[in-house]
């Protein structure tokens, strides 16, 4: 499996649960991210600064999966990674047309995901979080009152895992 942004809130909780599931995986992050994915048990990590596609095809692994958090070039290129009968999951639906019909004419599929609170899976996550994985990385606390900040600090990118807002228990402080 080729995580894209796997060291982002959505990405290293991917590895986590895609390492306890058994997978291979190979993580894209800037290189000073490295040793929080290698960390999570990314299997090989490939620096976003590369020729991603090249680096991921140089690894002696088929790739059945794909999973893209940050969309772009770097989407659309790592369609070349996949083996025969594999699949690209992208978090972001933005000029998905050009990646589903280079899909078709590489015989492979590309599709979108939407966050679904499904109970099959949720089960399965809380079981797998029972036995102490995955674990959240706290990128950073904020209150409430400055979500606009923490929205803008994980936009900058240089973050790892997930920004927390805390909120004031409801009533007379
Ligand atoms: N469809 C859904 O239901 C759903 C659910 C949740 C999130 N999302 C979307 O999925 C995406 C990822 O979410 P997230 O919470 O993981 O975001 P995040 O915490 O900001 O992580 C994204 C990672 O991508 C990397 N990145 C940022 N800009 C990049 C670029 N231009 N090229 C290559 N890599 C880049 C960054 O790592 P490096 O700096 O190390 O490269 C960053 O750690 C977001 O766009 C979010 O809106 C969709």
């Amino acid at each position: 499996m080729l995580v894209l942004g796997a060291a982002g809130g959505v990405g290293h909780l991917a590895v986590q649960v895609a390492k306890a599931r058994g997978a291979y995986v190979i993580g894209t992050a800037s290189a000073d991210k490295h040793d929080f994915l290698r960390g999570l048990g990314t299997d090989e990590a490939i620096d976003r600064a590369a020729d991603i596609a090249k680096e991921a095809r140089d690894i002696d692994v088929v790739l059945d999966v794909v999973l893209d958090l940050v969309g772009g070039t770097d989407r659309l290129r790592s369609l070349d990674t996949l083996g025969p009968g594999g699949v690209l999951v992208s978090s972001l639906p933005v000029d998905f047309d050009e990646v589903t019909r280079r899909a078709a004419e590489l015989g492979v599929r590309a599709t979108n995901i939407v966050v679904e609170h499904e109970r099959a899976a949720m089960t399965g996550i809380a079981t797998l979080a029972g036995s102490g994985r995955p674990r959240a990385h706290i990128a950073g606390t904020y209150p409430l009152a400055e979500v606009a900040k923490a929205h803008m600090d994980a936009e900058a990118g240089g973050a790892l895992g997930k920004p927390v807002l805390t909120v004031r228990p409801w009533g007379p402080s």
